[in-house]
């Protein structure tokens, strides 16, 4: 018993892992493991003799048994400290930096116009960029030969060959959201509706795709004094100044009477500033809405009148932020994105003057 003893805590004492000591515990204390097996003999002993040797023979158990418990409990120790000392992490360290994207100064002036219109009670309404040339331009008061339309240069998409339906076109201006507005709520009715629209042209100051943010108020008894009065209070919190609007009779076919609004500006060596000077640079065309166009839209105009007006939004965007080329808004140069972006924690709201 003592050899047996001696054998096997110098061997879990020698254990370098699990596996090991697994298997040293089966040879030793497993079913026919050698304790095991001198504990059978008892049985074959008299009285005395295992009165002696069961006791004995037990205490061994018990004692290689909390052996190898013990070595088990320091094996893991001894391998949690180890990954402990290769696992470390430090944690002051600076994080990596995130390349962060900017917002596109389309889209801040488009939630900029969008907050001071929401101030004045407008929401915002939206509508397809492929339209039908109903709502694009009969329900608006241009009909087939309107010289409108033939100025307003519309990409046409292609019909099948035999389908005689008047093709679908790229809108060419915000105003068919008048309509579809107008025929979903009915009124009276305050919406602005800002948004993408098409038309087949190209130069310095021409995009074939460029935005437009419409509005449009309709009640019993609205007149162009609202509009005016509404314009400027756009154009002076848009500017973040008293900016005086000129109103020039104008002709749209959506409109009677119309006119088209021109802001105070000065040139000084070839900038323009908004705001002061005695020069006026167009930006938007208005006027009282055509009782066609309210017809078209099942709203009786004996009973209702109103605004509606159309503003290029990148036409004061390029205002407000000195930006020179309207083309260079569509290039995705990243360059000209990190200049003229914004970050997308500069929310505009009018507590805040909206965006500097
Ligand atoms: N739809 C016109 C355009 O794209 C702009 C416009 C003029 C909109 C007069 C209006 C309006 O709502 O009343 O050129």
């Amino acid at each position: 018993m003592q050899d047996l003893r001696d054998k096997y805590i110098a061997a879990i004492a020698a254990a370098t892992d699990e596996n090991a000591l697994e298997e040293l515990r089966v040879q030793a204390v497993g079913k026919k493991g050698e304790v095991s097996l001198k504990m059978r003999e008892l049985g074959k002993m008299t009285p005395e003799e295992r009165q002696v040797a069961g006791p004995a023979l037990n205490a061994l158990k018990d004692e290689i048994n909390s052996a190898l418990a013990g070595k088990k409990s320091a094996l893991a120790d001894a391998a949690l400290d180890e990954r402990l000392r290769t696992e470390w992490l430090d944690v002051t360290l600076p994080s990596r930096g995130r390349p962060a994207g900017t917002i596109h100064p389309i889209s801040q002036v488009t939630e900029e116009v969008s907050a001071i219109f929401a101030d004045m009670g407008f929401s915002v309404a939206e509508g397809p960029q492929i339209e039908t040339d109903w709502y694009n331009f009969d329900a608006l008061n241009i009909p087939s030969h309107h010289p409108a339309r033939a100025e307003m240069d519309t990409f046409y998409t292609h019909r099948a060959e035999g389908d005689n339906r008047p093709p679908h076109v790229l809108r060419t201006h915000t105003s068919p959201v008048q309509i579809r507005s107008m025929e979903a709520q009915g009124a009276p009715i305050r919406i602005i509706c800002p948004g993408r629209v098409y038309r087949a042209d190209y130069d310095q100051t021409h995009t074939p795709m460029f935005n437009q943010v419409e509005g449009l108020a309709i009640d019993r008894d609205i007149s162009m004094a609202n509009l005016k009065w509404v314009l400027e209070q756009f154009f002076s919190a848009f500017f973040g100044k008293d900016v005086k609007t000129r109103f020039r009779a104008s002709h749209f076919p959506f409109t009677e009477p119309s006119a088209e609004v021109d802001i105070q500006c000065s040139w000084q060596d070839g900038t323009v500033k908004v705001g002061e000077g005695d020069d006026w640079l167009e930006v938007l065309g208005s006027g009282m809405v055509h009782p066609k166009v309210l017809a078209a839209a099942n709203i009786d105009p004996n009973e209702y009148q109103g605004f509606a007006f159309g503003i290029g939004i990148d036409r004061i965007a390029m205002l407000k932020y000195g930006i020179p080329d309207l083309r260079a808004f569509f290039d995705s140069d990243l360059r000209w994105l990190r200049h003229y972006g914004f970050s997308s924690l500069d929310q505009p709201t009018l507590h805040g003057g909206l965006s500097r």
